[in-house]
């Protein structure tokens, strides 16, 4: 599934984030491009602005992305598009693999990783990087505790569940960040597998154009 619904305020323009120009196309068309090359993958579900729904199935059409089965205008808030997704998800899928369209960089052997994790017998994966910078928790201006870094992770997506695992985690209302958290709060065995710094999420323009450098360079540009 391929959550691309965010509004992106935080990046300007008058178009959600999926649409941002990266390399001369729609943001989305990266991740969605990689995702449906990548041989693990067998179906996608897109999950799309509201209002935006010709639009991105023209993306898809224009990639030749021959792997989307559905695509679903999504919800208010990030949880609220996973489940609105996870509905189009056929009921007889074993893995679920939820990613963010603003992470247009998907690195080869990602997806592997996550796969082999479930596979040991976890019910989640996640791609983590270690934390470099020392993580204070802040109530107001007042900083009431310095956490302990060599336990932190920063996550990204691709995230791959065990499809009931998360279908039931989701089942509970509120939101959060990302979808290991349903399934940790669910009592559910969450890993992490080494992340990768090219799945930088896109925020800000800055960060637009640190994709399009990491792009070009792939491309040897
Ligand atoms: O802004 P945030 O970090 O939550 O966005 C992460 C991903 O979730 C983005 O790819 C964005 O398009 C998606 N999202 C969504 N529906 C929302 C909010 C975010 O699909 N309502």
């Amino acid at each position: 599934m391929l959550v691309a619904a965010g509004r992106g305020e935080r990046l300007g323009g008058d178009r959600p984030k999926a649409f941002a120009p990266l390399a001369g196309l729609p943001l989305l068309a990266e991740p969605l491009r990689r995702l449906d090359e990548e041989p693990l993958v067998d179906a996608i579900v897109v999950v799309c602005p509201p209002e935006w729904e010709e639009q991105s199935i023209l993306v898809a059409e224009d990639l030749g992305a021959s792997k989307v089965s559905s695509c679903v205008p999504g919800g208010e808030s990030r949880s609220d598009s996973v489940r609105i997704g996870l509905a189009e998800v056929p009921e007889d899928a074993a893995v679920v693999l939820v990613h963010d369209a603003a992470r247009p960089l998907l690195p080869e052997g990602v997806v592997q990783r996550l796969l082999d994790a479930l596979l040991q017998g976890y019910d989640g994966a996640v791609p983590g990087l270690p934390v470099v910078d020392t993580m204070k928790r802040v109530v107001g201006d007042v900083v009431t505790e310095t956490l302990p870094r060599a336990e932190l992770v920063a996550v990204q997506t691709p995230q791959a569940f065990v499809a009931p695992v998360l279908r039931r985690a989701l089942g509970a209302t509120g939101e959060q960040t990302d979808c290991a958290a349903f399934v940790e709060a669910a009592g559910g065995r969450v890993t992490i597998v080494a992340g990768d710094e090219r799945l930088l999420k896109v925020t800000g323009p800055a960060d637009l154009a640190r994709a399009a450098a990491l792009l070009a360079a792939e491309r040897g540009e």
